[in-house]
Formats: structure tokens, C-alpha cells, sequence
């Protein structure tokens, strides 16, 4: 208590509750003023500040359990640069009692469906009365050191944050309230900004955030780079738009790496005509409360595609997956059926002339046996099943088309791809959703190769593009990937380019993607680890060294 009070006199009279003289002030960088919050998910740039709603964007468990929280980054907005020390000040407002946090991160998360790799960085915030503050350091997904400081505090609260070697120095309104270790938690000299709001409000307003160099140390600002990038004129892109029939090759992007990582942004851009949003269009990130829609991630990533003469095809509007978990929770019938078709609206709706593909049902075969013999047709028998039976389906395409006429309307599915009771069933479902006239356009295959036995014959896969041009149906091969043993890179190279060859010969098969490009972030991580261990199953490798395959990729377009 003494030590508290001495510490706040002690600022007063501009010396740190360390016991240092507080170090020299630089030039001061307003954060906000001509700086992009636009782009950031959930905030509305008023005459105050930046508003900030409360988003509760959480991560849900491949079974809907759980939910880590997912808060926005502001990816588009400015970041800084700096060496030695630094100061960080920022005005937040609350007018019915949210908790309001920002977020200082040193490397961005990653983020997956079910899962967010926290990397290094700090929250601090007001939480009631008091400063909350949490630090990250890479090796767990949960915070390395919490602590609350002080009381007392009121609406409008001014906090600082100083780092000052390995120590960071917390203020609330003009007075040193903590100090905690830092370690090297900007060990990069980067920071990135972020903000969410908890508690029970709606939100809170950061009316100021400004930052300068402490000590003699060095601050830049540096904005988001530029989306589009350069162009070359022999990537997999251009040999694919050198075919006889022209074919789209696209991948899987990720709007996080997408502005955080250049070689990332470069390959994507340059060797890619088709994007796929890998999970930021997905109903959590862009619906995380009922009502509530955040776009900023997908629209950076319609953005980037614009800006890089891409399309999009946008992924996924009906899914039993990466749902909110209001969505799952229990309900009427009609209400279901009602969330459902506004949520295709909504989205739909917002991206409407801005995409040119959806998958408006993601993978809605089962996997168990019974549902091939108990009347369910092989359908799978979830949330949306229960409320509408097989007619959800025709009702989310219906509505599709509705939302964005123009958009071509895909059914995504895995394990399709070869003979047996799924990839028939599935046949029988198109034929039944042709007869109903439901507005099907085509067939996405996932091939996704987890494993030795996924590997399916190129020939058994032809015949099924076949059967789709039978029932007047487009076909693409949509998230292909390819985990392999060590030393098999020429066998994943073969897989790869069979699937492209087929889709290349068969006249209904309009685009050939890859489930993201480099091992870097690819989706097949090992997430039982901290940090994950990278999987092996794209054409480049973590250090974005192409592999047999992307040669096998750019060799099967250039016959
Ligand atoms: C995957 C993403 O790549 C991961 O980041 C996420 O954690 C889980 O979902 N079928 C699909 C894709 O339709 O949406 C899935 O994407 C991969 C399987």
C-alpha cells in the first residue's frame, strides 16, 4: 500500500516507481489520426475515437466445446518499430462498464478454427475499477503472467505502458500503478495493436494512442504494406492462364500472415489467380454474436485479390463447423432455419459482385455407417439436418442465389473423390437437388491426403467429374494437400500434379487449389504441441522453399 502511493507521488515528480529517473521523452506519434482503424474488426471510427464493439469472437472446438478468445488485430493499422525503450499511452472510454483492453502484440497469433497460437505480446486493460494486465511468451496458449493493479478507476482512464529494458512500467491516469518483468516480450522490436471488449457492455471508445521513443531509443511507424504485389510472368497463374482452356490455380490465404509476413503475401499474389478465405469467412469470425457481423479479415483478403487480379472463391456459408456457439445452442426449428438463412443474407450479402464463387454447403455427407442405412441418405445429421432435414440444403442455395445472383454455387465435400457408399450417395443428393431445381452449380473435391490410404486413383476421380458433367455440374478440385513420410516429396509431387492433370483434361473441372502453399502455416500442423510442429503437405516448404511439388504443379501445366 505505501510502496503504491510512493510509487504514484514519485511519478508525479517525473521518477519511476523503480527507483530510475524516468528515462527522456522523444517525439511523440499520434497512432490514431490518419492512421487505418478502418480495416479492424468490430471498430467504428467516430468523432471520439475508435469505437470499439464487443465482439466476443471466440475459437470453438471441432465439437463446439470451448471457446478460446479470438480478439481482432488490427492488421491494416499501423505498427511500430522500434529499438531501446519506448512509451505507449492511450485514452479509453467506457460508458457502461465493459472491460477495455488493448492488445500489444509482439508477432501476431495464428489463428486456426479451433485454434489460436498466442505468440509473444500483452493486454493491458480496465477491468471493473481496475488495471488488468496479461503477458504472453509463445510457449502456451495461456497467459505466462497476470495481474491486476490498483482501484478505483472511473470511465475515462489514461494508461501507459513503458518498456524500459526488461522491465515493463504500467500507468493509470498519471501514476505508476505496477511494474512487471517483460522478458522479451518485444524482443523483435515490433508491435501490433489490438483491441476487444469484455464484460457485459457493448463496447468503449479509444479516444488516443500515441507512442515515443524513451531514452534515446529509436520509433518508426510503419502502415500495412500495400496489397497489391509484383507480378511475374511465369508463375503456376500464368501457365494455368496460358492453357489451351484457361484454368484458375488457387490456394487457401489467411488474412493474418497475409499482412504480417512479405514472402507470404508475394507467392500468394504472384503464383496464384484464386484465393479461397481459409477461415476468415467462416460463421465465428464473421458472426461471432447473433446479429453481430465483423468483415475486416475477409474484406482485406477480397482486398488483396482485387488488388492482385485474383478471384474469389469464398468458403463457406452452411457448415457444422467453426460455429459460434449461440449458433449451436438450442433452439426452435424455425429459429434455425431462420439463422441460417440470414446468416447466407447477411454474408452473402456483403460480399455480393465481390466474390465470384461460394461454397454454400461445406461437407454434408456423414461418416458413419448408419446414416447410409437409418433414411438419412447418407446426409449427415447435424444442427441444420435436425431443424430442416435434406431441404436445408435446397434452402441455403436457394437463398445463395438470392443474396448474390451472379456468385457460382458450389457443395464442398472430402473423401469423394473415390468409389463407394459416400461419393454414390452424394451422387444420388445431386441428382435428387437437380430434380428439385435446386441452383447447384458444381462440386468442390477437397482432396485432402492426411494419410497413405487418402490417396485416391486420378482415373476414379475422373469418372466422377464426369458423372458431375452428366448432371450439367461444374467440378474443382478445392483444398488439396498432402501430408507424406519423410522422403516422399516425389510421391506428393506425383499425387498433386495427377489431380491437376485430370482437372486440366476434363472440360467441366474450372480451378485447381491447394490448401494454403508453405508448411508455414499450413493446416496440418501437430497442435497437440506448443508450438505446433509444422505438417509437410504443401508445394513449399517453412522457409518457403518450393518442393518437387510446385515444380510437378508448374511442369503439369506447361504440356
Ligand atoms: C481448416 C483450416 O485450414 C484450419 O486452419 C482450421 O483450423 C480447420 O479448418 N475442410 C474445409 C476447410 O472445408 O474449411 C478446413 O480448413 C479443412 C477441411
Amino acid at each position: 500500500m505505501a510502496a503504491a502511493a510512493a510509487c504514484a507521488l514519485l511519478a508525479g515528480v517525473s521518477t519511476s516507481c523503480t527507483g530510475a529517473p524516468a528515462p527522456a521523452r522523444g517525439p511523440v506519434t499520434d497512432l490514431l489520426g490518419g492512421r487505418d482503424w478502418a480495416h479492424f474488426a468490430g471498430a467504428e471510427q467516430t468523432r471520439s475515437g475508435v469505437r470499439v464493439t464487443r465482439l466476443d469472437r471466440r475459437v470453438t472446438r471441432q465439437d463446439g466445446s470451448g471457446g478460446r478468445p479470438n480478439p481482432p488485430v488490427n492488421l491494416r493499422g499501423p505498427h511500430l518499430v522500434f529499438r531501446g525503450g519506448l512509451r505507449i499511452e492511450a485514452r479509453l472510454s467506457r460508458t457502461d462498464g465493459t472491460d477495455a483492453y488493448l492488445h500489444l502484440y509482439g508477432e501476431v497469433p495464428v489463428v486456426y478454427d479451433e485454434w489460436r497460437r498466442e505468440r509473444r505480446g500483452v493486454r493491458i486493460g480496465v477491468a471493473g475499477g481496475r488495471v488488468r494486465f496479461d503477458r504472453w511468451d509463445g510457449d502456451s496458449d495461456r497467459p505466462a503472467l497476470t495481474r491486476s493493479f490498483g482501484g478505483g478507476l472511473g470511465d475515462e482512464v489514461r494508461l501507459a505502458v513503458e518498456v524500459r529494458g526488461d522491465r515493463l512500467v504500467l500507468e493509470a491516469d498519471g501514476h505508476v500503478v505496477g511494474t512487471v518483468p517483460g522478458r522479451e516480450v518485444f524482443g523483435h522490436g515490433r508491435i501490433w495493436f489490438g483491441a476487444d471488449a469484455g464484460g457485459g457492455g457493448r463496447g468503449w471508445t479509444l479516444g488516443a494512442l500515441r507512442a515515443m521513443p524513451l531514452g534515446g531509443g529509436r520509433l518508426s511507424v510503419r502502415d500495412a504494406p500495400a496489397l497489391r504485389v509484383p507480378r511475374s510472368t511465369d508463375a503456376l497463374r500464368d501457365l494455368a492462364a496460358g492453357r489451351e482452356r484457361p484454368l484458375r490455380v488457387g490456394t487457401a490465404v489467411a488474412a493474418g500472415p497475409l499482412l504480417t509476413d512479405d514472402a507470404y503475401r508475394r507467392t500468394a499474389g504472384e503464383e496464384f489467380s484464386m484465393l479461397t478465405p481459409e477461415n476468415d469467412f467462416k460463421a465465428q469470425f464473421v458472426q461471432p454474436r447473433r446479429g453481430v457481423f465483423a468483415f475486416a479479415e475477409g474484406d482485406t483478403l477480397v482486398d488483396f485479390a482485387r488488388a492482385n487480379g485474383m478471384l474469389v472463391h469464398a468458403h463457406t456459408l452452411v457448415w457444422f463447423e467453426a460455429l459460434p456457439s449461440w449458433m449451436r445452442a438450442a433452439m426452435t426449428r424455425e429459429d434455425r432455419e431462420h439463422v441460417m438463412t440470414e446468416h447466407i443474407r447477411v454474408v452473402a450479402g456483403h460480399f455480393r459482385g465481390k466474390v465470384a464463387e461460394w461454397d454454400v454447403v461445406n461437407e454434408p455427407m456423414s461418416d458413419e455407417d448408419e446414416d447410409y442405412t437409418n433414411g438419412n441418405r447418407g446426409v449427415r445429421p447435424h444442427l441444420w439436418f435436425e431443424a430442416m432435414g435434406e431441404r436445408y440444403i435446397d434452402i441455403a442455395f436457394r437463398t445463395a442465389r438470392e443474396a448474390d445472383p451472379h456468385a457460382v454455387l458450389y457443395l464442398n465435400e472430402y473423401g469423394v473423390e473415390e468409389d463407394g457408399p459416400r461419393w454414390d450417395a452424394l451422387y444420388a443428393l445431386l441428382t435428387r437437388l437437380k430434380e428439385r431445381g435446386v441452383p447447384i452449380d458444381g462440386v468442390g473435391f477437397q482432396n485432402h491426403e492426411y494419410a497413405a490410404a487418402d490417396r485416391t486413383d486420378p482415373e476414379a476421380f475422373r469418372r466422377k467429374l464426369r458423372a458431375l458433367a452428366g448432371l450439367g455440374l461444374k467440378a474443382r478440385v478445392s483444398e488439396m494437400d498432402v501430408l507424406v513420410g519423410e522422403g516422399e516429396e516425389d510421391a506428393q509431387a506425383r499425387e498433386f500434379a495427377a489431380k491437376l492433370a485430370v482437372c486440366e483434361e476434363e472440360p467441366n473441372c474450372t480451378s485447381f487449389s491447394t490448401w494454403g502453399f508453405t508448411d508455414r502455416y499450413g493446416s496440418t500442423a501437430d497442435l497437440r504441441n506448443y508450438p505446433p510442429a509444422p505438417g509437410n503437405a504443401l508445394p513449399w516448404d517453412s522457409a518457403y522453399e518450393a518442393k518437387p511439388a510446385y515444380r510437378a504443379l508448374r511442369d503439369a501445366l506447361d504440356r
